[in-house]
C-alpha cells in the first residue's frame, strides 16, 4: 500500500522539521488539503500554498493537491505553480458534465494527472463515466473539511464498486481513499481495491513516522 501523508494537521512552527522527517520516513507523497472556506467550513488556503512552496523547495516527493474549492479553476491556476503529481477536484463542485470535462482537460493541459474526488454522500456511478479521461479517483472516507475524523465504513463499498467497474471495462485507474485512516482500518481500505492511503492525523500524531508509515505500508 502507498502511503501518502496529509499536511492538514502540521503545525505550522514546526512545519519545517515535521517534512523533514516525513521525507525520510519515506512517505510516498504528501497530501495538500487545499480549502476554500466555501465548498468546506474552513479557509487553508494561505497556509497549504506556504507548505506546497516549503515542500518544493525541500523534496522530491510528489505533491498531490486535493481541492476542496467551489471555483476550481481559480485553484488549479494556484496551485499549478508547485507542480503537483496530481491535482483533484470535488466533482460535487461541479454544475455539469460539460464542467467537469473541461476542468479535466484544464489539468491535463498543464502536464498534470488529473482526479476526480468524491465525498460519503456521493454515489460511485456519479464517475464511472469519467473514468477513462482521468489517473485516478479519490475517495472520501470521511465528511471533507477536517482532519482526525472518524472513517466511514460504508464508503468502503465504494473502492470495491470502483474497482469491480474499472475491472470489467478494462479502465486502469489508480484509487485512493482519503480520512479516519490507521492501523486497523488499513487492510479493509486496500482489500477493497485502493492503492494509495492518504493519512493525516494518525501519522502526524504519531512519535516516530519512520515506524508508523512502515507499519502502514507493510499491509
Ligand atoms: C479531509 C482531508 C483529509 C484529511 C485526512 O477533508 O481531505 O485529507 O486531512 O486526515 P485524517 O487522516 O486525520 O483524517
Ligand atoms: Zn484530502
Amino acid at each position: 500500500m502507498e502511503i501518502s501523508t496529509s499536511v492538514l494537521s502540521v503545525e505550522e512552527e514546526n512545519s519545517p522539521h515535521t517534512f523533514y522527517r516525513l521525507e525520510v520516513a519515506h512517505t510516498d507523497y504528501f497530501h495538500i488539503d487545499v480549502m476554500d472556506g466555501k465548498f468546506v467550513e474552513r479557509d487553508t488556503v494561505e497556509l497549504m500554498q506556504k507548505y506546497a512552496d516549503n515542500l518544493k523547495n525541500i523534496t522530491n516527493i510528489p505533491l498531490d493537491v486535493h481541492l476542496m474549492v467551489q471555483d476550481v479553476k481559480k485553484y488549479i491556476d494556484i496551485f499549478s505553480s508547485c507542480n503537483p503529481r496530481n491535482l483533484y477536484f470535488h466533482i460535487e463542485a461541479m454544475k455539469d458534465k460539460k464542467q467537469v470535462l473541461e476542468m479535466i482537460k484544464y489539468i491535463k493541459d498543464l502536464n498534470c494527472k488529473v482526479g476526480l474526488v468524491i465525498s460519503p454522500e456521493t454515489n460511485a456511478s456519479e464517475i464511472y463515466e469519467y473514468l477513462p479521461y482521468i489517473h485516478n479517483v479519490l475517495v472520501m472516507t470521511v465528511v471533507p473539511g477536517k482532519g482526525g475524523q472518524d472513517l466511514i465504513p460504508d464508503t468502503i463499498d465504494k473502492i470495491r464498486e470502483i474497482r469491480k467497474y474499472a475491472k470489467e471495462n478494462d479502465i486502469d485507474i489508480e484509487i485512493e481513499a482519503d480520512g479516519g485512516i490507521n492501523i486497523s482500518n488499513i487492510k479493509m481500505i486496500k482489500d477493497a481495491g485502493a492503492d494509495i492511503a492518504v493519512v493525516g492525523s494518525y501519522i502526524i500524531n504519531s512519535k516516530d513516522y519512520k515506524y508508523t508509515i512502515s507499519k502502514l505500508k507493510e499491509i
